[in-house]
């Protein structure tokens, strides 16, 4: 049986009475086990891995490499796959962008600025975007074969794609290679592999860690694929050059194993702990989508009771504009009454303007909000309309 949200709240040491914190699609609070277990790796196993061969290093070297394992069932991914560990889906997806031989890429129609912008970077490929729609299969310019379809499965203005599945499972049909950005979808709802090649996600909209996130990808993909950063950590042997000298210094470098090739310098050890801890907690609780909608779906309807709230479409976040309000000032009204809500285009300008939006408030919920938060939002929100004279 799931446990209570008062229950819940009380695993959260942040979570207070005192505000309301509405900005989880940004980052997720954190539970005290993944604090504790950060402290305890600090506290009694912290040193470095992979380099040394006495007992201590080799313990945090057995978190770390276990970490992989933890994270590649969580999304249940089989071993055709790696975890590569990295800061975030941001970097995630910089280290494939450029990473890999390709000549077309598709992108969909509803991506975050990190799903776009590294793909833009190489001047000698072509990138296709569809429209907000994410009329994939239907895009004029399908007709040529793509080599890689990028797509985020839960746009964080517009909530979950529903035809992911659909679009995954058609996609053969004019690409080899699928990535997805699951930096919204990993803690909302189990992530199935069917169909993916590549998914990126970061441990702090999960419940984890700030500064550690994933690429789980094929590993004949990982093969092919060059690395972003170069240093130590990830070579097996460096020699100077028989032909060296101090004018012209040659190096030969014996490139370490996957997906160590991927990880130059020290890695985030605690980082890794720390996100095995997020796991182990979803796990034991669940992800309460049901909850979370219902909870969405009582905070629209009261919405629209207010005049002159116009919300965006999407079943599982709240994005809306208050008309004549800027939404910058609607947030600060709102941090007046404790309430914590994003505003502005949330890295997601092409997608807001192609919709005829400018900047929008957002409310994005997590297990641990109630429905009396909500209730303290439409009240505010009604004061809002009030000061601007706006009723
Ligand atoms: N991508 C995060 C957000 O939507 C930061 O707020």
């Amino acid at each position: 049986m799931s446990r209570s949200v008062s229950e819940i709240r009380k695993d959260f040491p942040q979570i207070s009475d005192d505000f309301v914190y509405f900005d989880n699609a940004a980052t997720t609070f954190k539970p005290q086990s993944v604090i504790d277990a950060m402290t305890h790796f600090y506290e009694s196993k912290n040193a470095n891995v992979h380099r040394g061969i006495y007992d201590l290093s080799e313990e945090a070297t057995e978190l770390y490499e276990n970490a992989r394992t933890i994270v590649r069932q969580f999304v249940g991914a089989d071993d055709s796959y790696e975890v590569v560990f990295v800061r975030n889906t941001t970097e995630a997806i910089n280290l494939v962008a450029p990473g890999l031989d390709y000549k077309v890429v598709i992108l969909g129609g509803r991506e975050h600025h990190s799903n776009l912008l590294p793909w833009l970077q190489n001047e000698n490929i072509v990138v296709h975007q569809a429209d907000a729609n994410n009329d994939i299969l239907k895009h004029p310019k399908l007709s040529t074969k793509a080599d890689i379809l990028a797509i985020s499965a839960w746009s964080n203005v517009l909530g979950k794609e529903t035809r992911l599945n659909e679009i995954l499972n058609n996609s053969n049909d004019y690409c080899r290679i699928r990535l997805v950005d699951a930096a919204q979808w990993v803690a909302n709802e189990k992530i199935s592999m069917n169909n993916i090649d590549l998914l990126a996600f970061s441990g702090h909209k999960m419940y984890g860690p700030m500064g550690v996130g994933v690429l789980v990808a094929k590993k004949g993909l990982l093969e092919k694929m060059r690395p972003l950063y170069w240093g130590g950590e990830m070579v097996d042997t460096v020699h100077r050059a028989t032909n060296s000298n101090w004018h012209h210094t040659s190096i030969e470098a014996q490139m370490a194993d996957i997906p160590q090739r991927f990880e130059a310098g020290t890695p985030n050890v605690a980082g890794a702990v720390g996100l095995v801890a997020a796991i182990e907690w979803i796990q034991k609780n669940g992800y309460f989508s049901d909850e979370k909608i219902a909870l969405y779906k009582y905070a629209r309807n009261k919405m629209r009771e207010i005049p002159h709230i116009n919300v965006l479409p999407g079943n599982d976040i709240i994005c809306f504009t208050i008309d004549g309000v800027h939404p910058h000032d609607v947030a600060q009204s709102l941090n007046e009454d404790k309430i914590y809500v994003r505003s502005g285009f949330h890295c997601a300008q092409p997608l807001l303007e192609e919709l005829n939006y400018g900047p929008v408030v957002r409310v994005s919920l997590a297990c641990y909000n109630t429905k009396s938060e909500v209730d303290r939002l439409i009240i505010a929100l009604k004061k809002v309309q009030k000061k601007m004279g706006i009723e």
